[in-house]
């Protein structure tokens, strides 16, 4: 043995790797991003009134911080690690109460046609890693799911990094992604990537619309149901924003969420087909606590399939713990919603008072925490270049939107903004954003 070791070459020559040392699956998800690299440098450098005062405000990121002292008061008074909690638990499929309580709840918020039962959920780290297994699921390396433009940016490693699906955009050319015409586009954009070569196995919808922030209606959902009946394809849903509506004044009659489960879906499409995905994320205003499910009433195939794999993407059992904390504190809920939304309400009219007063162009929205605006008229040309030479800017002064070329957007200068963010740090964000605009024109 200690010959042997004896034999082995100095540190420094295992510094260089032999080619090839990844695989070409991974390799391609590590080409270089002009767009990748301001998320990078932003990262690190996010303000924070305590830690880092000097630090870039934050608007780009779709994380509601509006009710975080309350979910985390909820957390600690209502959490202790047990020795259960370092064990396996009941698996990754997720414990049974969890699902017991994710089954009232969703049978109250998402009013399905038919009742969920407990045995139609799949418990996973996350909406994101929902839309992973299930990529894994539905499809080869080289199929495609089509999306709307604009589309929700992590669906793209969320598709692409491990299962190797490739996102379809599908353009819209001024047809509204949530419209009963939306579908039509769809089907032209199937046709189009099966004659490409790219076998269509699914459609993607976020219902609530990120980045737009509204609801499908029934009449816009039915087509999509159509239409993969028609072509025998997955329907997923992403409802992560199910319940973080507010009442908005930019709509004189509020949209309400309709989940594809509250349909009477079999007269539509074999409802085998159609699957969901909810989160504790976002209208638990908890990004980082990392716990989603797959929810898919018609097909125990699915189910069987994605808890074949759930194991690698199993949320953590303390992870479980507080989400069953939360959902069965029913009286809690009562007034955590109302709560939430009458500050999402407040900070949405704020925020679009001040985008109002420089004529800023907005998406009207009632739905997530974010609003997708127009500051085309602010770039130096029609490019995607001036877009990121802008988000540059704008980062240099301290404050970071999602620039609209990460979404895929038709239209160069659309930016999202995280209105959802406390009023001190919100402003700031805007003021710097103002100060920026003003320095560049007043057209
Ligand atoms: C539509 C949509 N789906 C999924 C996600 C990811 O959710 P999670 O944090 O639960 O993985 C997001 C996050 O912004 C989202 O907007």
């Amino acid at each position: 043995m200690s010959q042997t070791m004896g034999d082995i070459q100095p540190q420094e020559t295992f510094c260089q790797p032999p080619e090839p040392i990844l695989s070409d699956r991974v390799k391609d998800n590590l080409q270089p991003s002009k767009l990748g690299d301001l998320r990078a440098y932003c990262y690190y450098k996010q303000y924070d009134p305590k830690t880092k005062p000097d630090g870039i405000v934050a608007l780009a990121i779709a994380e509601n911080k509006l009710m975080r002292d309350e979910i985390t008061k909820h957390i600690n008074d209502n959490f202790q690690i047990t020795p259960w909690h370092l064990t396996y638990g009941e698996g990754p499929v997720g414990t049974a109460a969890l699902r017991k309580e994710l089954t009232s709840y969703v049978n109250d918020a998402f009013k399905p046609y038919i009742p969920v039962k407990d045995d139609h959920f799949c418990m996973c780290n996350g909406a994101g890693n929902a839309v992973h297994n299930l990529a894994f699921c539905v499809g080869e390396p080289g199929d495609g799911i089509l999306l709307s433009k604009p589309l929700y940016t992590g669906f793209f490693s969320d598709l692409e990094a491990g299962a190797k699906i490739k996102v379809v955009q599908v353009p819209m050319g001024g047809v509204d992604p949530v419209s009963p015409r939306a579908a039509d586009k769809f089907e032209e954009a199937l046709l189009e990537s099966e004659r490409a070569g790219t076998r269509i196995r699914a459609i993607l919808i976020p219902n609530p619309h990120n980045p737009l922030g509204r609801p499908y209606d029934e009449k816009a959902l039915i087509p999509f149901l159509r239409l993969c009946s028609k072509y025998n394809i997955h329907l997923i849903s992403d409802e992560v924003y199910a319940q973080s509506w507010f009442p908005s004044d930019d709509f004189q009659e509020l949209p309400p969420f309709k989940s594809i489960l509250s349909l009477d879906l079999k007269e539509h499409i074999n409802p085998a087909l159609v699957h969901v995905i909810y989160a504790m994320s976002k209208d638990f205003c908890a990004n980082g606590i990392r716990i989603g499910c797959l929810i898919s009433p018609f097909n125990p195939d699915m189910i069987s399939a994605f808890k074949s794999i759930t194991g690698f993407t199993r949320p953590s059992q303390l992870a479980e713990e507080v989400w069953l904390n939360l959902l069965k504190d029913k009286r809690y809920l009562e007034s955590y919603f109302p709560e939430l939304r009458e500050r999402m309400a407040d900070s949405y009219a704020y925020t679009t008072r001040r985008l109002r007063e420089y004529d800023i162009p907005y998406s009207a929205a009632s739905f997530s925490p974010c609003v997708w605006i127009d500051l085309s008229r602010y770039l130096d040309d029609d490019s995607e270049e001036a877009e990121l030479a802008l988000a540059w800017r704008l980062v240099k002064a301290k404050v970071w939107l999602a620039m609209g070329a990460i979404f895929g957007s038709e239209k160069h200068g659309n930016y999202r903004i995280t209105f959802a963010t406390p009023r001190q740090e919100l402003a700031l964000g805007l003021d710097r954003m103002f100060e920026v605009l003003d320095g560049i024109r007043k057209p």
